[in-house]
């Protein structure tokens, strides 16, 4: 594993040492204050070979999964459940597309990738009591990693939340508080608590690990398709620290000569009509989003009303020559019956907001069937099972009505 040479901020590219637990930059003048990133020292590791240094690893460490990357990853001793190394599907309908099946992952999620690694790091800092406001799978991530290493977890997050998430939360021991509000509101009040409580604050983009073990994902398409780019990249966008996390695994696999020759994916950001303000922002050619009011959706996880990192989203957008779009929780909807019935996969409704915007970009020409796409199914459609019944609205016959 390779020693962090320093943190870099987003905005005022300040540096700060990573010998103590960062949060966001301290030198901005401007707030927000910009988000840190890790940078390594990757000397030693230039000119190696992706198969030789990725494939020894793989085949040595006691642990599997995201860690085959540990040479691209901190120092430090993992608090792993196994996550990441899922599936990459091949469609059966679609020739160019695949599907990255993130819902395989510890908790059912892909933010198993970014709390597994904030709480290594959490644990290799001593931090003993981590708060997380969360749209639902970031709390049930924290609360499996924080049970795990034997951290305390605080998590807020909104009272509708899919149910699986708050019995995980629950079930791994957390502390866990249901607001009436959205993720916003639970930011502001881990915000306001923290110091009083003496929690760290793991919010999405507020400490550097998430985005750093959400990263593993690029490593893992590119490898996954034979050390070269796709074409395009679909992903559902809340908070955006997985797209953000993969355009750093590019940048880090270029300097490392780790990707074959090729042009960088276009990155395709997908929300919901009923909370899209990263898509409104692309639209109005902004260089920031505004707060949307009143969001609302089934895809829980995009119920992000405002997002961060949403400059760094929009810009890496942009700079890939992609675009972000919003589909109806309709389109949603009848994307997940499709996959599930002609594909034999359950998706997340943010899963299926990618495959229902894949479909669109096809019609519209922006892409052609030929392109070799990743489509992210960031969760486990089984985690979601309350709420695509009520969108179907499917009601279950009465257990003794059965029996009779
Ligand atoms: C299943 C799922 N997909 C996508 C997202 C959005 O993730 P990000 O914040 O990285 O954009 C979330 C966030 O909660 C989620 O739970
Ligand atoms: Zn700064």
């Amino acid at each position: 594993m390779p020693p962090i040479a320093y943190l870099e901020c987003s905005r005022c590219h300040a540096r700060l040492s990573a010998e103590t637990p960062q949060t966001v930059c301290t030198s901005c003048s401007d707030q927000p204050a910009g988000s840190l990133f890790v940078h390594y020292d990757f000397s030693h590791l230039k000119g190696t070979r992706p198969e030789d240094i990725v494939g020894k690893a793989a085949a040595t460490l006691p642990w599997t999964g995201m860690w085959r990357y540990r040479d691209v990853l901190p120092d430090a001793e993992p608090v792993t459940l196994g996550e990441g190394w899922t599936p990459m599907l091949p469609s059966r309908r679609y020739p160019g597309a695949w599907l990255k099946e993130e819902g395989a992952n510890p908790t059912g999620t892909f933010k198993a990738r970014g709390l597994a690694l904030a709480v290594t790091m959490a644990r290799h800092y001593g931090l003993r009591k981590l708060a997380v406001p969360s749209a639902g799978n970031a709390a049930g991530a924290l609360a499996a990693y924080a049970a795990a290493a034997g951290i305390e977890a605080h998590t807020f997050m909104p009272l509708d939340v899919p149910s699986a998430n708050y019995v995980e939360a629950v079930a791994y021991g957390a502390h866990v508080e249901l607001i009436d509000g959205l993720i916003s509101d639970c930011a502001r009040i881990v915000a306001e608590r923290r110091q009083q409580e003496g929690w760290f604050d793991i919010s999405t983009l507020k400490e550097p690990f998430r985005v750093e073990g959400k990263k593993t994902m690029g490593y893992e398409l590119v490898e996954q398709l034979g050390w070269e780019y796709p074409d395009a990249v679909f992903y559902p966008t809340g908070g955006g620290v997985g797209l953000i996390g993969m355009w750093k695994a590019f940048e880090e696999l270029e300097l490392l000569g780790w990707v074959k020759p090729g042009k960088r994916p276009k990155m395709i950001a997908v929300q919901s009509t009923g909370c899209a303000p990263v898509v409104r922002a692309y639209d109005e050619g902004s260089r920031t989003s505004k707060m949307w009011q009143n969001a609302a959706t089934f895809a829980s996880g995009l119920r992000v009303p405002k997002p961060y990192g949403d400059a760094i989203v929009l810009d890496i957008v942009r700079s890939s020559g992609g675009v972000a779009l919003a589909l109806s929780d309709e389109d949603i909807l009848a994307s997940i019956l499709d996959w599930a019935r002609n594909e034999g996969l359950l998706l997340s409704p943010e899963g299926a907001s990618v495959t229902a915007a894949y479909d669109k970009l096809l019609s519209t020409g922006f892409l052609k069937p030929t392109d070799r796409v990743v489509l992210f199914n960031t969760g486990a459609g089984l985690k979601y099972t309350d709420v695509i019944a009520a969108a179907m609205n499917l009601r279950r016959p009465r257990a003794e009505a059965s029996t009779v």
